[in-house]
Protein backbone atom coordinates (compact mmCIF):
# COMPACT_ATOMS: atom_id res chain seq x y z
CA UNK A 1 0.00 0.00 0.00
CA UNK A 2 1.11 3.40 -0.99
CA UNK A 3 -0.21 5.54 1.98
CA UNK A 4 -0.49 9.30 1.03
CA UNK A 5 -3.30 10.06 4.34
CA UNK A 6 -0.30 11.95 6.40
CA UNK A 7 -2.25 14.68 7.23
CA UNK A 8 -4.93 11.89 9.35
CA UNK A 9 -2.20 10.12 10.97
CA UNK A 10 1.92 9.40 10.28
CA UNK A 11 3.55 6.55 10.95
CA UNK A 12 5.48 6.35 14.57
CA UNK A 13 9.45 6.52 13.19
CA UNK A 14 11.64 3.62 14.57
CA UNK A 15 13.10 5.57 17.30
CA UNK A 16 9.57 6.04 18.52
CA UNK A 17 8.41 2.83 18.93
CA UNK A 18 12.06 1.86 20.74
CA UNK A 19 11.64 4.73 23.19
CA UNK A 20 8.32 3.53 23.88
CA UNK A 21 8.98 -0.05 24.44
CA UNK A 22 11.92 0.94 26.90
CA UNK A 23 9.69 3.43 28.67
CA UNK A 24 6.74 0.63 28.92
CA UNK A 25 9.22 -1.60 30.13
CA UNK A 26 11.13 1.13 32.68
CA UNK A 27 8.46 3.51 33.22
CA UNK A 28 5.62 2.23 34.09
CA UNK A 29 4.92 3.12 36.87
CA UNK A 30 2.34 6.07 37.91
CA UNK A 31 3.63 9.39 37.19
CA UNK A 32 2.61 11.05 40.03
CA UNK A 33 3.92 8.89 43.32
CA UNK A 34 6.54 10.00 44.93
CA UNK A 35 8.29 6.15 44.57
CA UNK A 36 11.28 5.51 42.76
CA UNK A 37 9.57 4.45 40.04
CA UNK A 38 6.90 6.80 40.09
CA UNK A 39 9.98 9.51 39.48
CA UNK A 40 11.32 7.34 36.38
CA UNK A 41 8.31 7.52 35.18
CA UNK A 42 7.73 10.94 36.21
CA UNK A 43 10.92 11.94 33.84
CA UNK A 44 9.54 10.43 30.72
CA UNK A 45 6.59 13.17 31.25
CA UNK A 46 8.90 16.03 32.29
CA UNK A 47 11.64 15.24 29.60
CA UNK A 48 7.83 15.90 26.78
CA UNK A 49 7.57 18.47 28.42
CA UNK A 50 10.63 20.48 28.29
CA UNK A 51 11.01 19.54 24.61
CA UNK A 52 7.53 20.55 23.89
CA UNK A 53 8.11 23.87 25.65
CA UNK A 54 11.54 24.12 23.52
CA UNK A 55 9.43 23.47 20.14
CA UNK A 56 7.56 27.12 21.11
CA UNK A 57 10.64 28.67 23.41
CA UNK A 58 8.00 28.45 26.15
CA UNK A 59 8.44 27.69 29.39
CA UNK A 60 7.71 23.60 30.59
CA UNK A 61 5.64 25.57 33.63
CA UNK A 62 3.68 26.72 30.48
CA UNK A 63 2.70 23.22 29.06
CA UNK A 64 -0.01 21.45 29.67
CA UNK A 65 0.00 17.80 28.20
CA UNK A 66 -3.05 16.53 26.86
CA UNK A 67 -4.92 13.37 24.52
CA UNK A 68 -4.16 14.89 21.33
CA UNK A 69 -5.63 18.41 19.49
CA UNK A 70 -8.82 17.61 19.98
CA UNK A 71 -8.77 18.25 23.70
CA UNK A 72 -5.69 21.00 23.56
CA UNK A 73 -8.55 22.89 20.96
CA UNK A 74 -11.47 22.61 23.96
CA UNK A 75 -9.72 23.22 26.78
CA UNK A 76 -8.38 26.75 25.29
CA UNK A 77 -11.67 27.54 23.88
CA UNK A 78 -13.70 26.28 27.42
CA UNK A 79 -11.31 28.12 29.03
CA UNK A 80 -11.41 31.44 27.69
CA UNK A 81 -14.77 31.77 27.87
CA UNK A 82 -15.14 29.94 31.42
CA UNK A 83 -14.02 33.28 32.17
CA UNK A 84 -17.35 35.33 31.00
CA UNK A 85 -19.59 35.27 27.98
CA UNK A 86 -18.19 37.19 25.20
CA UNK A 87 -17.91 36.96 21.27
CA UNK A 88 -15.81 34.26 19.84
CA UNK A 89 -13.78 34.85 15.95
CA UNK A 90 -13.76 31.94 14.55
CA UNK A 91 -14.07 30.28 10.78
CA UNK A 92 -15.03 26.97 8.92
CA UNK A 93 -11.71 26.59 7.88
CA UNK A 94 -11.26 24.98 11.44
CA UNK A 95 -10.95 21.47 12.58
CA UNK A 96 -14.40 19.64 13.91
CA UNK A 97 -12.24 20.23 17.26
CA UNK A 98 -12.47 24.13 16.85
CA UNK A 99 -15.90 24.92 15.28
CA UNK A 100 -18.11 21.60 17.20
CA UNK A 101 -16.59 23.82 20.59
CA UNK A 102 -17.95 26.80 19.05
CA UNK A 103 -21.10 25.69 17.59
CA UNK A 104 -21.80 24.00 21.31
CA UNK A 105 -20.70 27.28 23.43
CA UNK A 106 -23.75 29.01 21.28
CA UNK A 107 -25.65 26.68 21.92
CA UNK A 108 -25.06 27.04 25.93
CA UNK A 109 -25.58 30.54 25.45
CA UNK A 110 -21.63 30.85 26.69
CA UNK A 111 -20.54 32.71 23.41
CA UNK A 112 -22.00 34.26 20.16
CA UNK A 113 -19.88 33.10 17.36
CA UNK A 114 -19.12 35.93 14.49
CA UNK A 115 -18.06 33.23 11.59
CA UNK A 116 -14.99 35.05 9.75
CA UNK A 117 -14.65 34.98 6.17
CA UNK A 118 -12.27 32.61 4.26
CA UNK A 119 -11.34 33.65 1.19
CA UNK A 120 -11.50 31.54 -2.26
CA UNK A 121 -7.39 30.65 -2.19
CA UNK A 122 -8.55 28.83 1.14
CA UNK A 123 -6.93 31.67 3.27
CA UNK A 124 -8.85 33.52 6.12
CA UNK A 125 -10.40 37.13 5.19
CA UNK A 126 -8.01 39.28 8.05
CA UNK A 127 -10.21 42.13 6.53
CA UNK A 128 -13.21 40.49 7.98
CA UNK A 129 -11.65 39.85 11.30
CA UNK A 130 -10.58 43.76 11.35
CA UNK A 131 -14.79 44.34 10.59
CA UNK A 132 -15.51 41.78 13.23
CA UNK A 133 -13.83 43.31 15.78
CA UNK A 134 -15.55 47.04 15.21
CA UNK A 135 -18.67 45.13 15.22
CA UNK A 136 -18.34 43.60 18.44
CA UNK A 137 -16.40 45.01 22.23
CA UNK A 138 -16.76 41.77 23.72
CA UNK A 139 -14.59 39.42 21.65
CA UNK A 140 -12.32 36.99 24.34
CA UNK A 141 -11.14 34.62 22.00
CA UNK A 142 -10.24 34.59 17.99
CA UNK A 143 -9.37 31.04 16.77
CA UNK A 144 -7.13 31.15 13.62
CA UNK A 145 -4.91 27.62 12.42
CA UNK A 146 -1.45 27.50 11.40
CA UNK A 147 -1.81 25.42 8.78
CA UNK A 148 -5.27 23.91 6.73
CA UNK A 149 -5.61 19.90 7.47
CA UNK A 150 -7.31 19.80 4.18
CA UNK A 151 -5.54 21.78 1.88
CA UNK A 152 -2.11 22.55 4.20
CA UNK A 153 -2.36 26.19 3.44
CA UNK A 154 -0.97 28.52 5.86
CA UNK A 155 -2.89 30.69 7.86
CA UNK A 156 -2.31 34.67 8.80
CA UNK A 157 -1.82 33.89 12.66
CA UNK A 158 0.83 36.80 13.11
CA UNK A 159 -1.44 39.45 11.33
CA UNK A 160 -4.52 38.55 13.49
CA UNK A 161 -2.99 37.87 16.74
CA UNK A 162 -1.41 41.76 16.02
CA UNK A 163 -5.25 42.83 15.87
CA UNK A 164 -6.63 40.48 18.60
CA UNK A 165 -3.97 41.41 21.12
CA UNK A 166 -4.41 45.72 19.96
CA UNK A 167 -8.27 44.94 21.24
CA UNK A 168 -7.55 42.46 24.21
CA UNK A 169 -8.57 39.66 22.97
CA UNK A 170 -7.13 36.19 22.87
CA UNK A 171 -5.66 33.86 20.24
CA UNK A 172 -5.63 30.19 20.22
CA UNK A 173 -3.64 28.49 17.56
CA UNK A 174 -4.36 25.17 16.57
CA UNK A 175 -0.67 24.25 15.38
CA UNK A 176 -1.84 20.34 15.03
CA UNK A 177 -0.78 20.65 11.18
CA UNK A 178 1.72 23.15 11.39
CA UNK A 179 4.68 21.28 13.57
CA UNK A 180 7.62 19.89 11.27
CA UNK A 181 6.06 20.87 7.87
CA UNK A 182 6.48 25.14 8.32
CA UNK A 183 7.93 27.23 10.64
CA UNK A 184 6.30 27.81 13.28
CA UNK A 185 8.15 30.66 15.48
CA UNK A 186 7.60 33.36 15.36
CA UNK A 187 4.08 32.67 16.86
CA UNK A 188 2.42 35.25 18.79
CA UNK A 189 -0.88 33.12 20.58
CA UNK A 190 -1.94 32.74 23.72
CA UNK A 191 -2.86 29.20 23.25
CA UNK A 192 -0.89 26.67 20.80
CA UNK A 193 -2.38 22.83 20.30
CA UNK A 194 -0.42 20.41 19.24
CA UNK A 195 -0.58 16.67 18.49
CA UNK A 196 2.40 13.72 18.48
CA UNK A 197 0.62 11.62 15.86
CA UNK A 198 0.97 14.41 13.10
CA UNK A 199 4.42 14.71 13.95
CA UNK A 200 5.35 10.78 13.83
CA UNK A 201 4.96 10.51 17.42
CA UNK A 202 2.07 8.30 18.70
CA UNK A 203 -1.51 8.13 18.91
CA UNK A 204 -3.04 9.99 22.44
CA UNK A 205 -0.69 12.56 23.35
CA UNK A 206 -0.32 16.17 22.74
CA UNK A 207 -0.01 19.51 24.46
CA UNK A 208 -1.57 23.18 25.29
CA UNK A 209 1.05 25.11 25.02
CA UNK A 210 0.14 29.33 26.41
CA UNK A 211 1.80 32.30 27.51
CA UNK A 212 2.57 33.03 30.89
CA UNK A 213 -0.46 34.41 32.94
CA UNK A 214 -2.87 32.67 30.64
CA UNK A 215 -5.72 30.97 32.53
CA UNK A 216 -6.65 28.00 31.65
CA UNK A 217 -9.71 25.97 33.16
CA UNK A 218 -9.73 22.12 33.79
CA UNK A 219 -12.99 20.55 31.37
CA UNK A 220 -13.16 18.01 33.38
CA UNK A 221 -12.92 17.02 37.04
CA UNK A 222 -10.67 15.03 38.93
CA UNK A 223 -7.31 15.16 40.20
CA UNK A 224 -4.15 17.52 40.44
CA UNK A 225 -2.55 16.16 37.52
CA UNK A 226 -0.82 18.67 35.50
CA UNK A 227 -1.66 21.52 37.58
CA UNK A 228 -5.42 20.16 37.83
CA UNK A 229 -5.74 21.76 34.27
CA UNK A 230 -5.98 18.01 33.29
CA UNK A 231 -6.91 15.64 35.60
CA UNK A 232 -6.03 11.86 34.83
CA UNK A 233 -2.68 9.62 34.88
CA UNK A 234 -0.39 10.63 32.15
CA UNK A 235 0.71 8.21 29.68
CA UNK A 236 4.63 8.09 30.52
CA UNK A 237 5.16 6.00 27.26
CA UNK A 238 3.23 8.19 25.08
CA UNK A 239 5.29 10.98 26.57
CA UNK A 240 8.60 9.13 25.98
CA UNK A 241 7.56 8.68 22.40
CA UNK A 242 6.23 12.60 21.69
CA UNK A 243 9.66 13.39 23.08
CA UNK A 244 11.65 11.15 20.84
CA UNK A 245 9.55 12.45 17.76
CA UNK A 246 10.32 16.52 18.62
CA UNK A 247 13.94 15.24 18.58
CA UNK A 248 13.82 14.38 15.19
CA UNK A 249 11.69 17.35 14.61
CA UNK A 250 14.36 19.36 16.12
CA UNK A 251 17.07 17.60 13.81
CA UNK A 252 15.71 16.85 10.53
CA UNK A 253 11.85 16.91 10.42
CA UNK A 254 11.56 20.45 8.60
CA UNK A 255 14.43 20.12 6.31
CA UNK A 256 13.18 16.43 5.30
CA UNK A 257 9.45 17.64 4.51
CA UNK A 258 10.89 21.14 2.70
CA UNK A 259 12.60 18.26 0.40
CA UNK A 260 9.33 17.11 -0.73
CA UNK A 261 7.97 20.22 -2.01
CA UNK A 262 9.68 19.44 -5.14
CA UNK A 263 7.73 15.79 -5.79
CA UNK A 264 4.48 17.31 -4.37
CA UNK A 265 4.16 19.50 -7.54
CA UNK A 266 5.54 17.28 -10.21
CA UNK A 267 2.49 14.99 -8.70
CA UNK A 268 0.17 17.49 -8.70
CA UNK A 269 0.96 18.85 -11.96
CA UNK A 270 0.84 15.42 -13.76
CA UNK A 271 -2.44 14.73 -11.97
CA UNK A 272 -4.06 18.18 -12.91
CA UNK A 273 -3.14 17.15 -16.63
CA UNK A 274 -5.17 13.79 -16.58
CA UNK A 275 -8.45 15.56 -16.26
CA UNK A 276 -10.29 18.46 -18.18
CA UNK A 277 -11.31 20.98 -15.71
CA UNK A 278 -9.37 19.93 -12.63
CA UNK A 279 -8.00 22.06 -10.11
CA UNK A 280 -6.40 22.73 -7.02
CA UNK A 281 -8.19 23.83 -3.86
CA UNK A 282 -6.16 25.92 -1.51
CA UNK A 283 -4.02 28.67 -4.20
CA UNK A 284 -2.44 30.32 -1.41
CA UNK A 285 1.14 29.48 0.26
CA UNK A 286 0.95 25.93 1.33
CA UNK A 287 2.61 23.26 3.57
CA UNK A 288 4.93 21.85 1.60
CA UNK A 289 3.03 18.02 1.56
CA UNK A 290 -0.60 18.35 0.90
CA UNK A 291 -2.29 18.54 -2.59
CA UNK A 292 -6.29 18.86 -2.27
CA UNK A 293 -7.07 18.32 -5.58
CA UNK A 294 -10.42 18.61 -7.86
CA UNK A 295 -11.63 16.78 -10.36
CA UNK A 296 -14.96 17.70 -12.15
CA UNK A 297 -16.88 14.15 -13.17
CA UNK A 298 -15.40 12.42 -9.71
CA UNK A 299 -17.52 11.42 -6.93
CA UNK A 300 -14.80 12.03 -3.45
CA UNK A 301 -15.36 8.93 -1.85
CA UNK A 302 -15.54 7.01 -4.63
CA UNK A 303 -12.09 8.40 -5.78
CA UNK A 304 -10.49 7.25 -2.62
CA UNK A 305 -12.50 4.04 -2.76
CA UNK A 306 -11.21 3.21 -6.45
CA UNK A 307 -7.78 4.71 -5.46
CA UNK A 308 -7.24 2.32 -2.61
CA UNK A 309 -8.25 -0.66 -4.93
CA UNK A 310 -5.26 0.29 -6.62
CA UNK A 311 -3.03 0.52 -3.21
CA UNK A 312 -2.85 4.00 -2.86
CA UNK A 313 -4.54 5.65 0.49
CA UNK A 314 -6.01 9.28 0.20
CA UNK A 315 -8.64 10.60 1.63
CA UNK A 316 -11.96 13.05 1.06
CA UNK A 317 -12.17 15.46 4.00
CA UNK A 318 -10.32 15.11 7.43
CA UNK A 319 -10.54 11.72 8.82
CA UNK A 320 -12.47 12.59 11.65
CA UNK A 321 -15.70 13.14 8.45
CA UNK A 322 -14.52 10.46 6.91
CA UNK A 323 -17.57 8.39 6.01
CA UNK A 324 -19.98 11.03 6.37
CA UNK A 325 -21.67 11.89 3.44
CA UNK A 326 -21.47 15.49 3.82
CA UNK A 327 -19.06 17.04 1.49
CA UNK A 328 -16.33 18.76 3.81
CA UNK A 329 -16.71 22.07 5.64
CA UNK A 330 -13.13 23.14 4.98
CA UNK A 331 -13.43 22.78 1.24
CA UNK A 332 -17.28 24.47 1.09
CA UNK A 333 -16.33 27.32 2.36
CA UNK A 334 -13.90 27.70 -0.02
CA UNK A 335 -15.46 26.63 -3.14
CA UNK A 336 -18.83 25.44 -2.69
CA UNK A 337 -19.99 22.30 -1.94
CA UNK A 338 -20.13 20.78 -5.51
CA UNK A 339 -16.78 21.15 -6.22
CA UNK A 340 -16.01 19.78 -2.89
CA UNK A 341 -18.00 16.71 -3.43
CA UNK A 342 -15.54 15.89 -6.00
CA UNK A 343 -12.04 16.46 -4.12
CA UNK A 344 -9.43 14.31 -2.86
CA UNK A 345 -6.64 15.03 -0.14
CA UNK A 346 -3.49 13.60 -0.87
CA UNK A 347 -1.28 14.16 1.79
CA UNK A 348 2.62 12.78 1.79
CA UNK A 349 5.09 12.21 4.00
CA UNK A 350 8.94 12.88 4.14
CA UNK A 351 9.28 9.85 3.05
CA UNK A 352 8.13 10.30 -0.57
CA UNK A 353 10.07 9.29 -3.82
CA UNK A 354 10.26 9.90 -7.61
CA UNK A 355 9.47 6.03 -7.78
CA UNK A 356 6.38 6.20 -5.78
CA UNK A 357 5.19 9.26 -7.31
CA UNK A 358 5.36 7.11 -10.15
CA UNK A 359 3.31 4.55 -8.80
CA UNK A 360 0.53 6.82 -7.62
CA UNK A 361 0.23 8.94 -11.16
CA UNK A 362 -0.07 4.92 -12.78
CA UNK A 363 -3.04 4.77 -10.50
CA UNK A 364 -4.58 7.90 -10.94
CA UNK A 365 -4.49 7.71 -14.87
CA UNK A 366 -6.16 3.85 -14.61
CA UNK A 367 -8.66 5.62 -12.15
CA UNK A 368 -9.67 8.08 -14.00
CA UNK A 369 -9.91 6.41 -17.15
CA UNK A 370 -12.61 4.04 -15.56
CA UNK A 371 -14.37 7.26 -14.13
C1 LIG B 1 -5.89 20.84 12.36
C2 LIG B 1 -6.25 19.73 13.32
N1 LIG B 1 -6.59 20.05 14.56
C3 LIG B 1 -6.90 19.11 15.47
C4 LIG B 1 -6.90 17.78 15.15
C5 LIG B 1 -7.27 16.77 16.17
O1 LIG B 1 -6.14 16.14 16.69
P1 LIG B 1 -6.26 14.73 17.43
O2 LIG B 1 -6.55 13.72 16.38
O3 LIG B 1 -4.92 14.54 18.07
O4 LIG B 1 -7.34 14.85 18.44
C6 LIG B 1 -6.56 17.39 13.84
C7 LIG B 1 -6.59 15.97 13.44
O5 LIG B 1 -6.82 15.65 12.30
C8 LIG B 1 -6.23 18.40 12.91
O6 LIG B 1 -5.89 18.10 11.66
Amino acid sequence: MIYLDWNATTKPLPEVVAAMAQAAGEAWANPSSVHGLGRRAASCVEHARALVAGLFAADSRDVVLTSGGTEANNLAIRSAFAQGKGTLLTSRLEHPSVTRVAEALEREGTARVRWLEVHEDGTLNVDDVALAFTEANDVRLVTVQAVNHETGVIQPVEAVAAMAHAKGALVHVDAVQAVSKVDILPCSADTIAIAAHKFRGPKGVGALVHRPGVRLVAIMGGGSQERGIRPGTVDPVAAAGMAAAIAWVRTSGRADYAAIEVERDALEAALLAMAEGALRNGTAARAPHVSNLYFPRAVGPELVAALDLEGVCVSSGSACSAGTSEPSPVLTAMVGATRAMASVRISLGEVFTTETREQVTSAFVRVLARL
